[in-house]
C-alpha cells in the first residue's frame, strides 16, 4: 500500500505537465473549435462510413443504392440528391455536409475508377 501510494504521488507532476500539454490550444486555434463543416475531409472515408453500406465498393457497384461510378447525372442532379435524398431511398444529408465538402463529395464520384487487376 505505501509503496504504491508513493509510486503515485511520483508521478504526480508527469500527469500533470501532461495535462497541460493537452489542455493547450492545438494548432493556434480560438478558444470555440471550428464548426464541423469548415473541417478537412476525407471524401473516400466519409463515403466508405457514410455512403458505403448503400452505394457498394467506395459507388464502383450498386448496393441498396445504384452504381456511382460512370454515372451519366449532371452535377446539379448529383448536388440535389445528395442535399435533399430521395423519400423512402436515400437520406437527405443537407444538414450534414457543407455545400463545399458536396462538392468534393462530386469530385470524388467523377474520379471513381474500376479497381486495378
Ligand atoms: C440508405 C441508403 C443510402 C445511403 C446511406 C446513401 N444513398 Fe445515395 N442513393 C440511395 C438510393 C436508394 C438511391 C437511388 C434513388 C432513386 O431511386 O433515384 C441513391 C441515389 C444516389 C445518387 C444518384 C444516383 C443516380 O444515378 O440516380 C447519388 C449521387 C447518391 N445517391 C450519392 C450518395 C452519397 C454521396 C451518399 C453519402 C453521403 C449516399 N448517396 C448515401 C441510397 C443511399
Amino acid at each position: 500500500m505505501r509503496l504504491a501510494w508513493k509510486i503515485t504521488t511520483l508521478s504526480m507532476p508527469a500527469l500533470a505537465a501532461l495535462l497541460t500539454i493537452s489542455t493547450l490550444p492545438s494548432r493556434g486555434q480560438q478558444s470555440t473549435p471550428p464548426a464541423p463543416e469548415n473541417e478537412q475531409i476525407d471524401v473516400g472515408q466519409l463515403f466508405a462510413t457514410t455512403c458505403g453500406w448503400c452505394h457498394s465498393d467506395g459507388g464502383r457497384a450498386a448496393g441498396k443504392g445504384p452504381q456511382l461510378m460512370d454515372t451519366k447525372r449532371d452535377d446539379d442532379f448529383i448536388r440535389n440528391r445528395i442535399k435533399h435524398g430521395k423519400e423512402g431511398a436515400m437520406p437527405a444529408f443537407g444538414a450534414t455536409f457543407s455545400d463545399a465538402q458536396i462538392e468534393e463529395i462530386i469530385r470524388y464520384i467523377r474520379a471513381l475508377k474500376p479497381h486495378e487487376g
